[in-house]
Order: C-alpha cells, then sequence, then structure tokens
C-alpha cells in the first residue's frame, strides 16, 4: 500500500514552506513592556530578565527610538517610583514616573508606534497589591475603581494612547471608560488584561518593578485560578461589555485553548502577554546552550499567533524582530 495524502510534498522547499505557512509573525505584531524608575541615574540591567533594562527616562524614550526603527508595533511602560505608599499615589500623581515618562516618549516619537501605559497600583503601594487592602489584608474592589480611573484619566493626559488595566478588579474597566470619556479621552483605546492568570510566572516582573507581596501574600484573591478555562471568557466578556477595545489573556504559553476559545467567541482584537517567567526560561536554558533561544522564541510567539492572538507583548521583542527583519 502505498500512502495517498503526502503532506510532507508541501513542506520539501523553504519557498514552498513559507508560500502555505498558515500563521506570520512580523515586528508590527510584538509590543515591547519598557520599565522606567523614577531617580535613576544610569539604566540597570534586570538580573533574572537577561538584556532587559531598568530604564531611565533618557534611556527609554533612546530604546524606544530604537524599536521605532525596527518596526515593533507598540511599547507599554511600567513605572517604579521612588517612594511607594499604602494608596500607590505614584500611580495617578501628575508628575509620576509613568507620566513624566509618557510624556517625553510622545513627544519623541508621536504616533509612529502605539504608546500603551500599563494601569495598576502594585508598583506603587508599599503592599504590593493592586489595589486597597481592608484590615483584614482583602484588597477593595469599589474604592480601588475610583484611584484607578484617576489613574487613567492621568496617563491618558500624559499621552497614552492605550491603557491597560492589568489589576483584575471587577468592574474596572466600565470605571476607567467612564472616567476617560468624562475627560475628554473618549479616543483612549482600553486594552483590558481580561484573563489574567494568579500564574507563577511573574517572578522576574516583580523584581523588575521591585515588587514585594507583603506578609507572603498572593493575588489568588482577585487574579483567575489557573484551573479554569470557561472563567475566561466569563472575564473577557464582561469587559468587552463594559467597553474594552481589545482583550488580553496573560500568560500565554500555558493557556492556549484559552486564547482559543476568546477568538473563536469575541470579535474584539485578542493580545496574549508572554510574561516574564515564560521569557526567563527560554534565556535561562539558551544561556546554558540547552535550547536555541531565538528559534524558540519565535517558535513560541508564533504559537501565540496561531492560537488566536493578533499581537503579544513580549521581552522579545527587539531581539525577535531584529531576526524577522533578516
Ligand atoms: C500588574 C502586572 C503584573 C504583570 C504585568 N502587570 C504583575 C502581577 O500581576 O503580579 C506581570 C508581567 C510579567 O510577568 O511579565 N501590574
Amino acid at each position: 500500500m502505498f500512502p495517498t495524502d503526502r503532506p510532507r510534498r508541501l513542506r520539501r522547499t523553504p519557498a514552498l514552506r513559507q508560500l502555505v505557512a498558515e500563521t506570520t509573525l512580523a515586528p508590527d505584531d510584538l509590543v515591547a513592556p519598557l520599565f522606567v524608575v523614577e531617580g535613576l541615574d544610569e539604566p540597570r540591567p534586570i538580573a533574572s530578565l537577561a538584556g532587559q533594562l531598568q530604564h531611565t527616562v533618557e534611556s527609554l524614550v533612546r530604546e524606544v527610538g530604537v524599536l521605532r526603527e525596527l518596526g515593533v508595533g507598540g511599547v507599554i511602560l511600567f513605572g517604579v517610583p521612588a517612594t511607594k505608599d499604602e494608596v500607590g499615589s505614584g500611580a495617578y500623581d501628575p508628575d509620576g514616573i509613568v507620566q513624566v515618562a509618557l510624556r517625553a516618549v510622545r513627544d519623541e516619537v508621536g504616533d509612529d508606534l502605539v504608546v500603551m501605559a500599563d494601569l495598576c497600583l502594585d508598583e506603587y503601594t508599599s503592599h504590593g497589591h493592586c489595589g486597597i487592602v481592608r484590615e483584614d489584608g482583602t484588597v477593595d474592589n469599589d474604592s480601588t475603581l475610583a484611584l484607578y480611573a484617576r489613574t487613567a484619566v492621568e496617563q491618558a493626559r500624559a499621552g497614552a494612547a492605550v491603557v491597560a488595566p492589568s489589576g483584575m478588579m471587577d468592574g474596572q474597566v466600565g470605571a476607567i471608560r467612564r472616567a476617560l470619556d468624562d475627560g475628554g479621552f473618549a479616543d483612549t483605546v482600553i486594552l483590558a488584561y481580561a484573563a489574567k492568570y494568579a500564574s507563577g510566572l511573574y517572578g522576574p516582573f516583580r523584581d523588575a518593578v521591585d515588587v514585594e507581596i507583603a506578609d507572603g501574600g498572593d493575588r489568588r484573591g482577585y487574579q483567575q485560578d489557573w484551573r479554569n478555562r470557561r472563567e475566561a471568557l466569563r472575564e473577557a466578556r464582561a469587559d468587552v461589555a463594559e467597553g474594552a477595545d481589545i482583550v488580553m489573556v496573560k500568560p500565554a504559553m500555558t493557556y492556549l485553548d484559552v486564547l482559543s476559545d476568546l477568538r473563536r467567541e469575541l470579535d474584539v482584537p485578542l493580545s496574549a502577554y508572554h510574561v516574564s517567567g515564560e521569557y526567563a526560561m527560554v534565556k535561562a536554558a539558551a544561556a546554558n546552550g540547552w535550547v536555541d533561544g531565538p528559534a524558540v522564541a519565535l517558535e513560541q510567539l508564533t504559537a501565540v499567533r496561531r492560537a488566536g492572538a493578533d499581537f503579544v507583548l513580549t521581552y522579545f521583542a527587539h531581539e525577535v524582530a531584529r531576526v524577522l527583519q533578516r
């Protein structure tokens, strides 16, 4: 018996493979997360995120300029304030570090690439939680919403084209949309971290933003339980109903089923966050010579697109954009 179906025919040459490829990955499918630290004199390497830096405003602006030349689709900024407090006031201070950085970046690149701001309080709170902490240690949803709303308006005023709420409070998208509209920022886009899991993969990020959750705590009281798949659809539908323009799944590689579900069920643009731990694992294995780092990065990011994401937030943006340009 001879096989009649011969899929290998289409794999014979690179040109054939390219012609029939179902999924593409281009620099403009990538968004680079960048960290900017208040009061820093020199950019500082982040040990657990090889190749990534805590930026000064100046080095941040330079890096965004390079990413623009590489054709990267966007950047998302995370601020690390010089001082933190119980209510995360640095997040909504008009002269807070992210607001200062947004103004500087927009001055440099305008709308050439999409300038986003992560919208949360955890980088700014002394206890490291994403909102207001009650006496009993739990995070209070509704009083936190008012602070997210203020933060959104300050970020938009400073030049964020997109605000990306990542705190997983119920009703956060609606509260932010109303505040933006009332503040005269009806054109500011909301990218909602809709299905954000209480993942073990955020470790290096917390080094990057100098966050330690108080009393050995965690975020399981507000981020999603990673045993749940259906719940992601419920979260994402709620966000779309409240006005999310784009929704996100986070992390990426362990949630491709969720991405695929959301792609099928929703008609808004969909993104995924290939998070710090995912990046660090590839980098660490590559540094040991155990895997080919750029090849694995390309495979993972393309898989995220294949599962349904229109674009990917990734620390590989710079490196992979260079590879793709060749
Ligand atoms: C919250 C936020 C986190 C990340 C992005 N936004 C941390 C958290 O929820 O603990 C993690 C991103 C990463 O790991 O790359 N502001």
